[in-house]
């Protein structure tokens, strides 16, 4: 059996900055309710005339090559977290591997929204266990903010979803390597039960026409929330499935150097890091400035700690992830 080694990852972000005080020319909001409320202070938002879902993975998956040391043609797996796909179909893991130039290797789409991205690298550690593929490149890219409901009735959504990419790659390394780098372990699970508290009901296919101007100008377009449920059963099932990784690997939160939440909002990271008695300096949020990027927020923060110096050779560094769904999941790298 091969581990899953973290060689490098990356992350790209759109130009352009949408602040509180922006949101607040047009709809019934404030910086002070959305800041007091989530923790975000400013967003980006892609420019339709240059950003693409995939183009924006694209730019992450290089800079995520370029720390590897690799080339793109090394990649024989790609496996792409997005519940905004370029289009209805096919999926944008087959356009990121047209972008590569990597016609021929297999790639596969995962729409498990905010825990898409863990899903993922779930995924993609199965195939490298087995010795299926070698070098497995993991993304995580949305554009949410073309499908927002900008009135005052869409508030409550529209205020936490952005824009943005991130990238991993992971390579099949020698299980019993000497430093015990790599995947240590993945947990995965949902509660359809509460699919409809979260979700986008249409272009569902599930209807004798998919799309009208009713259904287009109607509320079933646009992202529905139920935003105190959503984070009732986020605060209880983040640190539940963080502790089932830490039990299953005869860990304790004290081996914990790092904890990278999915970044929904401060307020359920804020609530976890202290039901878990995590200090402040072993969680990394940085939802202050980019909002909630559903798949692609783990993979962001994750290169922008590691920028920092806030990952190093050695560290536990845990992952966890709640939304849509419901789905939630963790894992842990040692790296
Ligand atoms: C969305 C969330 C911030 C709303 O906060 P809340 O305290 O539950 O707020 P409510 O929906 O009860 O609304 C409270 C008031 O604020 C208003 N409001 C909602 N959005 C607003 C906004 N953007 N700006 C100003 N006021 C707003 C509501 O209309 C309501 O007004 P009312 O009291 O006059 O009716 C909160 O429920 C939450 O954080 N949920 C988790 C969401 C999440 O993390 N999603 C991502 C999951 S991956």
């Amino acid at each position: 059996m091969y581990k899953s080694i973290v060689k490098g990852s990356g992350y790209y972000v759109p130009e352009k900055i949408v602040t509180n005080d922006d949101l607040s020319k047009i709809m019934d909001t404030s910086d002070e309710w959305i800041v007091e409320r989530t923790g975000i202070k400013e967003r980006r938002w892609f420019n339709p005339d240059t950003d693409t879902n995939s183009n924006m993975a694209t730019k992450a998956s290089k800079m995520a090559l370029e720390q590897a040391g690799m080339e793109a043609r090394d990649i024989d797996f790609i496996v792409f977290a997005t519940i905004s796909p370029d289009y209805f179909f096919p999926g944008s893991g087959v356009l990121l591997e047209r972008e590569l130039g990597l016609a021929g290797i297999p790639a596969l789409d995962i729409r498990n929204a905010c825990s898409g991205f863990i899903y993922a690298l779930s995924i993609a550690d199965q195939y490298i266990k087995t010795g299926m593929y070698k070098n497995v490149l993991v993304v995580g890219s949305e554009i949410q903010s073309s499908g927002l409901d900008l009135s005052n009735e869409g508030r409550a959504v529209s205020v936490i979803f952005a824009d943005g990419a991130g990238a991993m790659i992971l390579q099949a390394g020698d299980e019993s390597n000497e430093n015990q780098k790599g995947l240590l372990s993945t947990h995965l699970h949902s509660d359809g039960n509460y699919a409809e508290e979260l979700y986008v009901r249409d272009p569902g296919s599930s209807r004798k026409i998919r799309l009208s101007e009713e259904i287009i100008h109607g509320p079933s377009f646009k992202p529905h929330m139920n935003g105190r449920d959503v984070f009732k059963h986020a605060v209880v099932r983040f640190p539940e499935v963080i502790n089932e990784a830490l039990d299953s690997n005869n860990l304790s939160i004290e081996d914990i150097d790092l904890l990278i939440p999915h970044q929904a909002n401060l307020r359920i990271s804020e609530f976890v890091r202290r039901s878990l008695n995590l200090p402040e300096d072993k969680i990394f949020n940085n939802i202050r400035y980019y909002g909630n990027t559903t798949a692609a927020s783990i993979p962001i923060a994750f290169k922008q700690a590691w920028n920092e110096g806030k990952i190093k050779d050695g560290d536990l560094v845990c992952l966890a992830a709640f939304g849509s769904g419901f789905t939630w999941a963790s894992a842990l790298i040692r790296m």
